[in-house]
């Protein structure tokens, strides 16, 4: 069930409220999500209200994790991994199981809804599978110890998983943060399309983190960014961060990005990825696959920044890649008002894929990796 809710002014939510960043990490930004150890609950930001209200919600039932990430309370695949990993927790936690059977039956059911809410990132899938297997680990190693393993102790197992994947999400975006910055020119005009920052991960971002780390390094820049129809998550999300890391951000409509590239005005783009194949297909917000088109017609780069946790070896190609369709409403009632006739007929997916030949680049937390990918992605998975 969702609990209490606290609202704050933009500013204060600047704070390192969970993790304690600081120092070296360079400006504090967002914390999207954090676990409260005190009232054992997840803290979301509701991303829905924003720009207009900041808020957190205190989520501490499976149920409400999950609606929180069907709605896009919670979004962005690094986000979406880490909000499942608690969902499973929630899904298990202060239940009585009569047996271990009974506690790793209900695990695969939790799992299996957990992971269903959003078919496409593969970052949800990835987490919730990562937490099953630590539960599975600490069975198996009480086993060893001739001991049966305690039911509380599997689930708190999860739990720390999922709390450390906090941490650990932030280490890998500053380091995606620090291969990617490397390719921003001083002076560069940046096109960025929907959320690929803090909102999208534990705090850092995946395509924003190689600004945000730019910026540290004393670079200027300016940044276009797509209001990305039909939820507005350029607008909404990319535009209110950037705005509060004081870097110059500009919004455009999804279809002004042609007419700035054929004025010269963009010198590269870059954003985030959902999910990645064998093959260096990449499965990003919709309205990717055609910015990458018009970058490869004006001769623009054109990066994708992703953790490693994003990359699919197992799909051989984009084509595999599930595209989840959402309600038509978001297209026909968007933020309250009907902007199309009723009953039209409306085509409403979340994602398209780029085929790898338009993509310059990706940016991982263990490296840039350059056509071609095949290779390249395999062997970055190995190192
Ligand atoms: O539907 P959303 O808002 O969850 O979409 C995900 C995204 O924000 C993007 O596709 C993003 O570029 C990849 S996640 C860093």
């Amino acid at each position: 069930m969702m609990g209490n809710t606290e609202t704050r002014k933009g500013v204060d939510l600047l704070s390192a409220a969970s993790s304690g960043r600081k120092g070296n990490d360079g400006p504090v930004r967002l914390v999207p999500i954090a676990w409260d150890d005190i009232k054992r609950v997840v803290r979301l930001i509701d991303q829905t209200l924003l720009p207009t209200e900041l808020k957190y919600i205190e989520i501490s039932a499976m149920d409400a994790m999950c609606e929180a990430i069907a709605k896009l309370r919670v979004r962005g695949a690094p986000a979406i991994g880490i909000a499942g990993a608690f969902g499973v927790y929630l899904g298990v936690a202060g239940r009585n199981f009569s047996s271990e059977e009974e506690f790793f039956e209900a695990l695969d059911g939790v799992c299996s809804e957990v992971a269903c809410v959003r078919p496409t990132a593969v970052n949800l899938s990835w987490a919730v599978e990562r937490v099953k297997r630590v539960a599975r680990e600490a069975a198996d190693a009480a086993r060893v110890r001739g001991e049966r393993a305690d039911l509380e102790d599997l689930a708190e197992a999860i739990l720390n998983e999922a709390i450390m994947m906090i941490d650990e999400d932030n280490r890998v975006c500053r380091a995606m943060g620090e291969h990617g910055a490397i390719l921003i020119p001083e002076g560069a005009s940046v096109l960025t399309h929907c959320n690929a920052g803090a909102l999208a991960t534990a705090g850092w971002g995946t395509a924003l983190a190689a600004l945000y780390i730019a910026k540290e390094q004393g670079k200027e820049f300016k940044v276009w960014v797509d209001e990305t129809r039909p939820l507005l998550q350029g607008s909404r999300l990319t535009a209110f961060e950037l705005m509060e890391a004081g870097i110059d951000v500009t919004v455009i409509c999804d279809n002004m990005a042609a007419s700035l590239m054929g004025r010269g005005e963009i010198d590269l783009v870059i954003l985030g990825a959902d999910r990645v194949a064998a093959n260096g297909d990449v499965c990003n917000k919709i309205g990717t696959y055609g910015l990458a088109c018009l970058a490869k017609m004006h001769g623009i780069p054109f990066f994708v920044a992703c953790p490693t946790s994003t990359l699919d070896l197992s799909l051989a190609s984009g084509a595999e890649i599930p595209i989840e369709e959402r309600n038509p409403r978001e297209v026909t009632h968007g933020f309250g008002r009907q902007t199309a006739p009723c009953g039209v007929g409306v085509y409403n997916p979340a994602f398209d894929v780029t085929p790898h030949h338009l993509v310059s680049a990706i940016i991982t937390e263990r490296g840039i990796v350059r056509p071609p990918y095949g290779p390249g992605l395999a062997a970055i998975m190995r190192d």
